[in-house]
């Protein structure tokens, strides 16, 4: 069962972190801090619920605080690493290593001398990335140059195990794990990345189309869709579906991430007990959709989402074309092209000839769709917005409506 302290959306400024222990085995409690996309924190909470109770179910895991860009848990220190490969819907996962106060950049070059680095670094000088706020210690430079002469320092007094150093040459350098350093009112927060390149990045999908969404968004917009879902035994189809991250999402929802690198593997504590977390997730093959149909205008763009999940139905159609479909409890999901990032020529009238078209070829249950925030949706005799999502779409601001037909 879970634990929440506190489940309400807070923003940065409200929150504080409260003081934990060091981490020293695999097994020991760890605070992580999961990093979403703006916005659709709750959508990425609803995800982690249900994946950690599928993984872990003896095992409560504490929700410290959802805020605004990401949620605070706290678990075993190999769960929290594995939700790496068993989440879907993060950017990136940091593991808290300690909160202090601190005020100038001697002191922390001194804390960082004696930090205890062996379970976390291989022997490399780690990148650091540094945010301040209304703090002594506010030059990012300095700050940087403080953690790092403190790493240098440190390794001095303790010098590396040649396993690790052997590690360490074979590694590749964007996987190495970086520092987040983070100072407000003097008080400070120490944090490593687990993850490394971002999360949406699966190491599956090879081929892009015009603009993909993100993975990571894409699998949260369908966390939002299937809320509102009725019925069982569903086709999910996407009439747009360019290189088909929705689709491919929807289906590998329950899947773990295997084919690519973290952060978290090159720390001397994962290295010495990979068997052990290798050991621990089970994967489901279940799935909310049962079947997974797309389309798409370009034969090009088709071709190579069939090359990048052939398990899937895509062909090539147009939207517009008159012809409807017959599918068993359809229900669609859809990224339109928009102006600024395709060059189409976009007004309010293409999104609701969309909507229309959806309806008479489709007839589904429900829609969802991403519509830029220049044109705003409203409920009409065809159809009733169930929920309207605003957030940032490769930087453009968006909302996800999901219709209700009528
Ligand atoms: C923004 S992209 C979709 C991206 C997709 N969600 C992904 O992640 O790869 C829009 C797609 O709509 C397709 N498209 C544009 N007009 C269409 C039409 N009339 N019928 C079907 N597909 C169309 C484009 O070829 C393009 O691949």
């Amino acid at each position: 069962m879970s634990r929440y302290y506190n489940i309400q959306v807070f923003s940065r400024d409200k929150f504080i972190c409260a003081p934990h222990k060091w981490v020293m085995n695999t097994t020991d409690p760890a605070r992580f801090f999961i990093v979403y996309p703006m916005d659709l924190e709750d959508l990425g909470l609803r995800e982690l619920e249900e994946k950690f109770k599928l993984h872990n179910p003896q095992t409560p895991l504490i929700i410290i605080a959802v805020i605004c860009g990401g949620i605070e848990i706290e678990c075993p220190l190999y769960m929290g690493l594995n939700l790496n490969r068993i989440l879907r819907t993060p950017t990136r996962i940091l593991l808290r290593l300690a909160e202090f106060k601190c005020r100038d950049a001697p002191k922390l070059y001194q804390k960082m001398s004696k930090f205890n680095w062996a379970p976390w670094l291989l022997g490399q000088i780690p990148e650091v990335t540094s945010a301040a706020k209304n703090s002594r210690l506010f030059d990012s430079r300095k700050i940087d140059k403080a953690i790092q002469d403190g790493v240098a320092q440190y390794y001095r007094h303790k010098p590396v195990k040649k396993r690790y150093l052997d590690h360490l040459e074979v590694a590749k350098a964007q996987a190495l794990p970086k520092i987040y350093f983070r100072t407000e009112d003097d008080s400070c927060t120490l944090s490593i990345d687990t993850t490394g390149e971002r999360m949406h990045l699966r190491g599956e999908k090879i081929l892009t189309g015009l603009a993909p969404i993100r993975e990571n968004l894409a699998a949260l917009l369908l966390i939002e869709l299937r809320s509102h879902v009725k019925s069982t035994d569903i086709t999910l189809i996407d009439p747009m579906s360019g290189s088909g991250t929705f689709l491919i999402e929807a289906k590998n929802s329950n899947k773990v991430t295997e084919n690519r690198d973290f952060s978290f593997l090159h720390m001397p504590l994962a290295i010495d007990s990979l068997a052990f977390f290798n050991n621990s997730i089970e994967e489901t093959k279940i799935t909310f959709f049962q079947a997974f149909v797309g389309f798409d205008i370009n034969a090009e763009v088709v071709a190579q989402s069939k090359i990048n999940a052939p398990e899937i139905d895509f062909s090539c159609v147009d939207l517009f074309s008159k012809s409807p479909h017959t599918y068993k409890n359809p229900v669609v999901i859809m990224n339109p092209p928009y102006g600024i990032r395709v060059g189409e020529n976009i007004n309010l009238e293409y999104f609701y000839k969309i909507i229309e078209s959806v309806k008479n070829k489709f007839n589904p249950e429900i829609l969802g769709i991403i519509i830029p925030d220049d044109y705003k949706m409203k409920t009409n005799s065809d159809f009733k917005i169930l929920k309207a999502r605003p957030f940032k779409n490769g930087g453009i601001e968006v909302t996800f409506y999901v219709l209700g037909f009528k």
